[in-house]
């Protein structure tokens, strides 16, 4: 399957990472490992296909596949005669695909709590209803972390990013991308410094693709540029998303965030985090007890076939790694900003949560 062949994406935007068909029956994923030169969208009708995918990252960035589970939550839902613990099961296995993001099992907790409060038979139309809510309760989220954070993006600044935390890694607008589209969206004149991010290159594959679709000046640079570029006095500032936020404002995100925030700070630029409250782990009391998925050494040893180091080199491949609080300058999240970062922000964000 090619084009993204119905519905319109939930978003509004003209593709979309994750959608739920309208009869409820496939998850329709577009496939991010062909991108940038094939737009292809899998329609999955077996919801451990869905957990295979987030694992081969056919549908990656932590929301993105917080809804993805969420969605083959849904389709496994509508089997007949399916068990509480067959759903249960499938959670386990939706959460175990991809450890660091905290979204994900975010999503399929909230999943679980419907199901076990769901008569039998109300059961697939309530999680099919759920799973849409969480989908289009990211994108107005994304909308206004994106507006708060706009305000502190300045007219003709340049803006790098690491990784994609934009319409590809989320329901359709973004977190790092959302407050570079909504800044631009309020007329500010902006450019974007790319880090390829290496070894999956999401910024040169996919942040790249998005932002020369939507019209807003991208370049891409080698990761190992950016020092130069601060050194230079080239970068503003720096947004970026997150995979989970500890309770003390520790960030983990895509591997490489960590020595961009060294750079900001050394350079004394701001460097924020943009990120749905859902990417916050309270249970997590900082980022050593964060996760770090290890993937194959294959992705740093070989890119689109081809080697890329001696045969038998020995290779690691830690997908995250975690920025300390006290280089974060803020973090948008569509509760509100959180500045200075540390436990009582988040915390005082997490309580107006529980006594709304
Ligand atoms: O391995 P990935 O591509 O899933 O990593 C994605 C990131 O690190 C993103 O920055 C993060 O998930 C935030 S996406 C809004």
């Amino acid at each position: 399957m090619s084009a993204l062949p119905h519905p319109a994406p939930l978003s509004g935007a003209s593709y979309s990472a994750v959608e739920l068909a309208p009869a409820g029956d496939r998850v329709i994923l577009l496939d991010q490992r062909r991108l940038p030169g094939e737009e292809r969208y899998l329609e999955l009708a077996e919801p451990n296909d869905v957990a295979r995918a987030v694992s081969a990252m056919v549908v990656r960035g932590a929301p993105a596949i917080g809804i993805a589970a969420a969605y083959a939550l849904a389709l496994g839902a509508r089997r007949t005669g399916i068990t509480l613990e067959a759903l249960e099961e499938l959670g386990r296995e939706l959460a175990r695909a991809r450890p660091t993001a905290v979204n994900l099992a975010w999503a399929v907790e909230l999943m679980l709590g419907v199901a076990r409060a769901s008569p039998n038979d109300e059961r697939a139309d309530r999680l099919a209803h759920q799973a849409r809510a969480i989908h289009r309760a990211d994108v107005a989220g994304n909308r206004r972390l994106g507006a708060l954070g706009a305000e502190r993006v300045q007219d003709g600044a340049t803006v790098l990013t690491h990784c994609n935390a934009g319409a590809l890694a989320t329901g359709g607008y973004g977190t790092a991308l959302g407050v570079i589209r909504a800044a631009r969206d309020a007329g500010k004149r902006l450019r974007v410094v790319a880090d390829e991010t290496r070894p999956w290159l999401q910024g040169a594959r996919l942040t790249a693709w998005e932002l020369m679709r939507d019209g807003i000046e991208v370049e891409l640079v080698a990761d190992a540029a950016a020092g130069s570029l601060f050194a230079g006095g080239s970068i503003d500032l720096v947004v970026i998303g997150a995979d989970r936020i500890a309770a003390n404002g520790d960030v983990a995100n895509k591997i490489g965030s960590y020595s961009v925030a060294c750079l900001a700070r050394l350079h004394e630029r701001p460097f924020y985090v943009a990120a749905p409250f859902s990417t916050v782990d309270l249970a997590c009391a900082s980022g050593a007890e964060i996760p770090i998925e290890e993937r194959s050494p294959e992705e740093v040893t070989r890119l689109a076939g081809v080697d890329l180091a001696p045969a038998g080199a020995r290779a690691r491949n830690p997908a995250f790694d975690v920025t300390p609080a006290r280089l974060v300058t803020a973090i948008f999240t569509e509760r509100g900003v959180v500045e200075p970062v540390g436990a009582a922000g988040l915390a005082g964000l997490a309580r107006e949560l529980s006594e709304a």
